[in-house]
């Protein structure tokens, strides 16, 4: 038998060979045991000894040759197979999901309310729309007072004759103050987060629509000392280092003694340009009036309380190191992605 011939027909039929089943009929034909090279072995037996060891070795490689040539083709064939267009490859890395996140401003929102939580405040809520009333009158702050100056206002049109129902957009988060005490009674602490809105220019540090949240603790015996034990512990848990609280004497026409309450942060901050030295104003506060009290019929020898108004772009702002508040409301998704 020729097998140089056989050599050469198996290497040329099995290069055509393009699926797994002609490749098995290649197998039979070239490697199974009916195959013409295991015949050639059998018949071996009858050749003298010189000649079956040489014309053994020469089958041999060839046979190697074969399964080499099978294994292969089969391993060639089982790739292409897998790499077709409904392979899925899991070592690929993934495609990265874009994630939407939280607002700057509702995160500082939540961290603030929950330090207030921890020191066993309630949060209420309170109409953005409100009566002239409850913004103004009640707070101390008659049509006729300077002190409305300081609030300018965006009214609603109404047809309204009296004025307890003449409405506006609230200009501070106050007027919870009189509504919250006029249905509940002390001792209670609670604070009001919630949007503000005036009718002013805006600039770097004003914008029409921002944020406070208002405070109110009323019971027996409570002083200025409580109010500032208390800030002192939030706002050290909300700009998580050890802060400075000072109060400065400022007029609000609802608290007497009132006052202006500063910190000052004692670390480095990540912002170089940030002195760490200065004072930084971040809310009104008092001793809560005693018109008020009369008004919800309180007994003012009894009860006693704090309530404060923070500005919540204004904690935000200090703690994110931003310069310009009207980025908050500017849709701007570069600086929307930073937090
Ligand atoms: N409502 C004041 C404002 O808008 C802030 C404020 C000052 C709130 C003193 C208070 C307070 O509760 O006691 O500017």
């Amino acid at each position: 038998m020729d097998l140089r011939q056989l050599k050469k027909e198996a290497e040329n039929r099995i290069s055509l060979i393009k699926n797994t089943s002609d490749l098995e009929k290649w197998r039979i034909k070239y490697l199974g045991r009916k195959s013409v090279l295991s015949l050639f072995f059998n018949s071996l037996s009858k050749l003298p000894l010189i000649e079956k060891r040489k014309q053994g070795q020469e089958a041999n490689a060839i046979r190697q040759l074969f399964s080499s040539l099978y294994k292969k083709k089969r391993e060639g064939l089982e790739t292409n197979f897998s790499f077709s267009s409904d392979f899925i490859d899991i070592t690929q890395p993934g495609e990265k999901i874009h994630q939407g996140h939280l607002h700057p401003l509702t995160l500082i929102l939540r961290d603030i309310t929950d330090s207030f939580q921890k020191m066993g405040f309630s949060i209420i809520e309170g109409p953005e729309i409100e009566t002239e009333y409850y913004n103004f009158d009640a707070l101390n702050i008659p049509a006729s007072h300077p002190a409305r100056d300081m609030w300018d206002t965006l009214w609603i049109k109404s047809k309204a004759k009296n004025q307890k129902s003449k409405m506006l957009l609230r200009t501070h988060t106050s007027p919870m103050q009189v509504r919250y005490m006029e249905t509940n009674q002390p001792p209670f602490r609670i604070i009001v987060p919630g949007k503000c809105f005036r009718y002013e220019a805006t600039d770097a540090s004003h914008e029409i629509q921002f944020h406070q949240i208002e405070g109110l603790m009323v019971g027996e015996n409570i002083s200025l000392s409580n109010f500032k034990a208390i800030i002192e512990e939030v706002v050290k848990d909300i700009f998580k280092q050890q802060v400075s609280v000072r109060f400065r004497p400022n007029y609000f026409p609802f608290v007497s003694p009132g006052v202006e309450v500063d910190i000052k942060l004692k670390q480095k901050t990540r912002n170089k340009k940030q002195d760490t030295n200065e004072w930084l104003e971040i809310m009104g506060a008092g001793m809560v009036h005693p018109d008020l009290f009369k008004r919800v019929g309180y007994a003012t020898n009894r009860w006693q309380g704090f309530a404060f108004g923070l500005g919540v772009e204004r904690i935000a702002m200090i703690k994110y190191h931003i310069d310009d508040i009207r980025l908050f409301f500017s849709s701007d998704i570069r600086f929307l992605e930073q937090f």
